[in-house]
């Protein structure tokens, strides 16, 4: 076992973790952990832009954007957060500026600006031009740029190590007991080592956890790994019945096709050629926020008016867009179509259906990004930012480009912030043999005897997530979930690791993120079960309405081992207060 010492830890070099490291690198010795190499994080599969209100291109101001995000999250969102992110988006865009992002431009020069679902002009009166973009590859560039920049300010890599475990001990402080990190314990994939960073910040930036559905526009190392280990070591998971159906996923793969195209005109459409969302969202139609869009398709299915053999999907319409707008504007969605369903999108419309995309849930934190022990509390050294974490902005749904903004606006503030801790704050001292629960989980899972497979068992989860935990969901759908995933938890216990080596091991790999997805799909199934409303990205079909009444409140999920809860053994379900600073919940119209 290595030891290594840094001011601050980041785990994870997606968009939030690099935008972290630069600010962090600039102030306090800095090491970026990551599974995959940098460049390789999903943040570069996000396509359609990010948002800021620029006004470049007609009338916007960061209030309108602030009211969108909160009704477009039902009202879910925390209030401060929002206007946080959308007073700070301004400089995000130019900080990605000036950094060398190659950004479109209006004739004039100045960065180009495009609509999104739910993005309005005056409080929803119209589609606002307010997502900045390079073509429908603006998450790609945001990485490369971050990426440069790390280089440049000398942040140091540690490429392919798998972060497994959060080292904090429990110190007393004026009577008190506190938590804080002391590090964290990563494996390193090409020598099978196991190393401890010692660090007096850490912060979690690894993203979601779209693997555990089946139909997803997420990649396959998207396994949720930060929040596994948080909630592990008995920190809170906010939200996480929020899971985000982006509408639009190749029908029958999931893989991603912008809401930009339907920000450059493209429209959704049924078997009978109807421009369906005139009739579920009659002022914005198909720019209406992703939850409603999602429902609508998956409603004009379910009616009976889904289009093809099966009638399973509807339709995108780019028939009317002229070639060369779309050869500028959606060069890689509409390559996508051709490739993988050989449709060619300049005269045929395009099949597509609801993908699983992003967790609005998450590791709580507060608006400097650090994370939350308790409603109360937070644990000194210790942030996130991004997909993991629950700040939060995006409430029961987030709105498209409000991503891209969130891990800048956010990673900057939480790289920020754990420097300067770390300037103040000493070393905790390391806790005896730190690596002895990862070495002891690794043993485990290399050396079960067992015949069960991973990826059987990681296909089963992702199946039954898809049929129960879909767009619409039940208390039946939900419990049938949670006596799945019980099933698929007993079986895991008795699996078979066949790669037995040490170096690339990506059997073990898997087998170890297959742990934490079982978890995490639990979480998400049991918080769901728990909200008996319907709101935002949660529509539970038996309670239809939203019930502010009851539930305008965040869920916190706890692991609980004595927790009886009927429904979900093992897990305690808490509540937080949604922060309200100027915005009334309303009935939620477009
Ligand atoms: O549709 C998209 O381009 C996805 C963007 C996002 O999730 O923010």
């Amino acid at each position: 076992m290595q030891v290594h010492k840094y001011d601050v830890v980041i785990v994870g070099a997606g968009g939030a973790g690099m935008r972290a490291a630069i600010e962090s690198g600039q102030r306090a010795r800095t090491a970026v952990l990551t599974k995959l190499y940098p460049t390789r994080s999903h943040t570069g599969a996000a396509q359609g832009g990010m948002c800021a209100a620029l006004a470049n291109v007609e009338e916007d101001n960061w209030e309108w954007h602030t009211f969108d995000t909160i009704k477009g999250g039902d009202y879910l969102v925390d209030q401060d957060a929002a206007e946080v992110m959308a007073k700070e988006a301004i400089d995000a865009v130019l900080d990605l500026e000036k950094m060398g992002l190659p950004f479109n431009r209006t004739p004039e020069g100045r960065i180009d600006q495009r609509r999104f679902g739910g993005h309005t002009r005056d409080h929803g009166k119209a589609p606002v031009r307010r997502s900045c973009y390079a073509a429908d590859r603006t998450g790609h560039m945001i990485l490369q740029t971050l990426y440069q920049n790390c280089v440049k300010h000398n942040v140091e890599f540690y490429n392919e190590f798998y972060v497994l475990d959060l080292l904090m001990v429990d110190e007393e402080v004026d009577g008190e007991l506190n938590r804080r990190v002391a590090g964290v314990v990563a494996y390193d994939l090409a020598s099978g080592e196991l190393h401890v960073f010692q660090a007096k910040s850490v912060v979690f930036a690894t993203g979601g956890s779209g693997k555990v559905f089946k139909t997803t526009s997420n990649a396959h190392t998207l396994t949720g790994d930060g929040m596994g280990i948080a909630y592990r070591r008995g920190i809170p998971l906010e939200d996480m019945e929020f899971f985000q159906f982006h509408p639009t996923g190749l029908a029958g793969l999931g893989i991603l096709l912008s809401e930009a195209a339907r920000g450059e005109g493209g429209i959704l459409r049924n078997a009978d050629g109807e421009r369906f969302m005139e009739r579920y969202a009659p002022t914005i139609k198909d720019l209406a926020p992703r939850d409603i869009v999602a429902r609508s398709m998956a409603n004009e299915v379910r009616e009976g008016r889904g289009a093809g053999p099966n009638k399973d999907y509807v339709l995108l319409d780019l028939t009317h867009l002229e070639p060369e707008h779309i050869d500028a504007k959606l060069p890689d969605i509409t390559e996508f179509a051709r490739t993988y369903l050989g449709v060619e999108p300049y005269n045929e419309p395009v099949p597509v259906f609801p993908t699983a995309h992003y967790n609005m849930g998450g590791i709580p934190t507060n608006i400097s990004a650090e994370v939350l022990q308790t409603n109360e509390s937070t644990i000194p050294g210790l942030y996130a930012a991004g997909e993991v974490a629950c700040v939060s902005v995006h409430g029961s749904n987030r709105l498209g480009t409000n991503s891209l903004l969130d891990i800048n606006v956010f990673g900057k503030r939480a790289g920020i912030a754990a420097a300067e801790y770390s300037q103040t704050a000493e070393f905790v001292d390391l806790p005896e043999d730190p690596e002895s629960y990862t070495a002891t989980l690794l043993d485990a899972v290399r050396g079960s005897e067992g015949t069960e497979r991973v990826g059987a068992i990681r296909k089963e989860l992702q199946e039954t997530m898809d049929t129960n935990v879909q767009v619409f969901r039940t208390a039946d759908t939900l419990k049938k979930a949670v006596g799945d995933i019980d099933a698929l938890k007993e079986r895991y216990m008795r699996i078979t690791v066949q790669d037995k080596g040490k170096r690339y091991n990506l059997d073990l790999l898997e087998a170890v993120e297959l742990g934490i997805l079982l978890d995490l799909a639990r979480v998400t199934t049991a918080a769901a079960l728990h909200r008996k409303e319907s709101r935002g990205g949660h529509y539970r079909e038996d309670f239809p309405d939203r019930d502010d009444e009851n539930f305008m409140e965040h869920s916190m999920a706890y692991l609980d081992p004595a927790a009886t809860e009927a429904d979900v053994p093992g897990i305690r379900l808490a509540t937080k207060p949604v922060e309200f600073t100027r915005y009334k919940p309303m009935e939620r119209k477009y």
